[in-house]
């Protein structure tokens, strides 16, 4: 089911009494119908577990490894997620894909096993800045999501978030042009309906992520195609989050979208 979203990626930051004063600034601020993710180091996920548990804000972690348990040293599983109170986990984010090497098979294996351990995976994909010039954005994404997709049935594929992410807009500043993302995201919608039958691209979550600010989100929101961000850096402060968080209501209350 279709619906509005915003999730902030915190990365490699946050100490513990950071995470923890953070997340109490958004829980007391973020009021709205609109659902809020917010995604700290490992290091801080009990400790934000507590603060925001009795809140509407929900919790994820930035990626994990597909076995549930075992001899994997310096990986963390979804059971391991899931005891700490985590029910999202981003995979395939491209700093995942182009610093750690992260391909479609490995990215697969991952979002099968959140799905059978009950965490919703945001599936991240888009094309480099290089693959946009040579344009093959349509092919990259295609790839990315039959490949991250790969076996997975209509039922459990519903469950899926998927992000656009086009990796030049990523801590760049630069990002998409609002039209740009909301026909890649249409682009998404259509492969999603080829490969499923029916209009399960209809009903899928997409987000758009890149350098989404509190300048240019309301534009990007007013796109009938994407159903709200997963920002990074903008997510690191209490009060740019919420703004951003605020005008995403602002922008999705004036466009009819679907269910
Ligand atoms: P950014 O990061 O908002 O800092 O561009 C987005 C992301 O990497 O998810």
């Amino acid at each position: 089911m279709r619906e509005v979203l915003l999730a902030g990626n915190w990365k490699m930051n946050k100490t513990i009494s950071e995470s923890i004063e953070l997340a109490a600034c958004l829980k007391q601020s973020i009021s709205g119908s609109s659902k809020v993710i917010i995604f700290p180091p490992f290091t801080a996920l009990t400790s934000v577990y507590d603060v925001i548990k009795e809140g509407k804000i929900e919790l994820g972690a930035q990626n994990m490894y597909f076995e549930e348990y075992g001899s994997f040293t310096g990986e963390v599983s979804p059971l391991l997620l899931a005891d700490v109170g985590v029910r999202y986990v981003i995979l395939g984010h491209s700093e995942r894909r182009h610093i750690f090497g992260e391909d479609d098979i490995l990215i697969n294996k991952k979002v099968k096993a959140a799905l059978k351990n009950d965490l919703r995976p945001i599936l991240c994909v888009g094309e480099t800045l290089v693959e946009r010039q040579e344009g093959l954005t349509e092919n990259v994404i295609e790839r990315q999501l039959i490949g991250g997709l790969d076996s997975i049935m209509n039922a459990a594929a519903l469950k899926v978030i998927v992000a656009y992410e086009p990796v030049w807009a990523i801590g760049t500043g630069i990002n998409a042009k609002p039209e740009e993302a909301n026909s890649v995201h249409k682009f998404i919608r259509n492969l999603l309906n080829k490969n499923y039958g029916g209009n399960l691209g209809e009903e899928v979550t997409i987000l758009y992520g890149g350098s989404i600010n509190s300048g240019n989100i309301e534009e990007l929101g007013r796109m009938e195609e994407i159903d709200g961000g997963l920002v990074g850096g903008a997510s690191l402060d209490c009060r740019s989050f919420i703004e951003i968080y605020k005008k995403l209501e602002r922008a999705k209350s004036t466009v009819a979208w679907g269910e």
